[in-house]
């Protein structure tokens, strides 16, 4: 039986990424803050998960993870402040969780016989290329302290697998959406924002879909089940390490049209509005995926099953909470 350790494992991607793990009969120990998380995401009662609260910056708490848990075969590094948008307002505490938490997980776990240490980046470090999509093996060039740090983050994977041998993968996430994507704050993922106000539109409640900008910025958004299928892929091949891949599907909305398909796909009558652009915001963002392809992996869904799939726990939530 395998054990891994997930930071973050509470928040929206963490937890799909545990579920997915104890499919696999995997033990799992989740540290998270709960900064954005919610332990409600957790199975946690008998589903052999460990949940410890506490921080990725404090290295007490790390070194005493590491001593009780020396027989860890994964460390799976999601726990992040996860927006662009927070990164411009405070850059400090970003880079402390962003970069120093990193640097500090990798620095504690380097010790273990660890099969993988997966981090989990992002598509901003390519911040506006020449041309889109996007090659793993383009120049990066960040437009926020957000994306600066998810590169440095990568760099020191590169450095770690190649001197301390720790073997290291970093997943260049797009933008992923999908069921336990907490629409709560204005920095939360656009689709569940969209959903979140489309449903309230159609329960009589008076909203809107608001754009930043003018709605012609492009993205890959990417069924947050696909992206945990491709996170253990990579994990799981022994051979691969020491690399970064896009996950994405290669594809590309733009916001304007998002907002069309979820009017769409919930049958809501909703107002669209334009407000001011986002600082920081990246213009076009899709993904090449050939180097991901090429490792064997096939996605299970589409853009469009996912939207769907999200529409139907929508509902069926409304529903069972009326
Ligand atoms: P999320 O906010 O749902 O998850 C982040 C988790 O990390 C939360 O549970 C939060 O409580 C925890 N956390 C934050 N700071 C912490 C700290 N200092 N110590 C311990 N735990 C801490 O966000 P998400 O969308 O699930 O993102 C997960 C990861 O994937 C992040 O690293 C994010 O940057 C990255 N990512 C996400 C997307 C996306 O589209 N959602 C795209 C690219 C990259
Ligand atoms: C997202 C992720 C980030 C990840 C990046 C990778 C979230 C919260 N952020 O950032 O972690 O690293 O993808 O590509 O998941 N928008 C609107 N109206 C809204 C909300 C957003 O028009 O109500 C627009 C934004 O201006 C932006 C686009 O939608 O152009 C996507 O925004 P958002 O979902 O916040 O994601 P990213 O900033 O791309």
């Amino acid at each position: 039986m395998t054990k891994c350790l997930v930071t973050g494992g509470a928040g929206f991607i963490g937890s799909h990424l545990v579920e997915a793990c104890l499919e696999k009969k995997s033990k799992v120990v989740v540290l998270d803050n709960l900064s954005t998380g919610r332990k409600e995401n957790l199975p946690l009662s008998d589903s052999g998960v460990e949940f410890l609260e506490g921080d990725i910056t404090d290295r007490a708490l790390l070194r005493n993870i590491k001593n009780q848990h020396a027989d860890l075969d994964y460390v799976f590094h999601l726990a992040a402040v996860p927006a662009v948008p927070l990164s411009m307002q405070d850059p400090v505490n970003t880079h402390r969780v962003n970069f120093q938490g990193t640097l500090f997980l990798l620095d504690t776990f380097k010790d273990l016989a660890l099969k993988k240490f997966v981090y989990a980046s992002s598509a901003s470090v390519y911040g506006n290329p020449n041309r889109v999509p996007v090659r793993e093996d383009f120049l990066p060039v960040p437009l926020s302290p957000y994306g600066a740090d998810k590169l440095a983050g990568e760099h020191y994977l590169r450095i770690f697998n190649d001197s301390f041998n720790v073997p290291a993968v970093a997943c260049r996430f797009f933008n992923v959406f999908g069921e336990r994507q907490d629409p709560s704050s204005p920095y939360s993922g656009v689709i569940s924002i969209f959903f979140e106000r489309a449903m309230a539109s159609k329960n009589g409640i008076n909203s809107s879909l608001e754009i930043y900008g003018d709605g012609k910025q492009t993205r890959d958004f990417i069924y947050v089940k696909d992206a945990v299928k491709a996170w253990l892929h990579l994990a799981e091949e022994p051979g691969i390490r020491g690399e970064v891949f896009n996950v994405g599907y290669g594809s590309s909305t733009s916001i304007l049209e998002l907002a069309h398909k979820v009017r769409e796909v919930l049958g809501a009558d909703i107002d669209v509005n334009f407000v001011e652009p986002r600082k920081g915001d990246i213009k076009h963002s899709q993904a090449e995926i050939q180097k991901l392809r090429d490792t064997g992996l096939d996605f299970d869904y589409s853009f469009d099953e996912g939207l769907k799939r999200l529409a139907e726990y929508l509902e069926v939530k409304v529903q069972s909470e009326s």
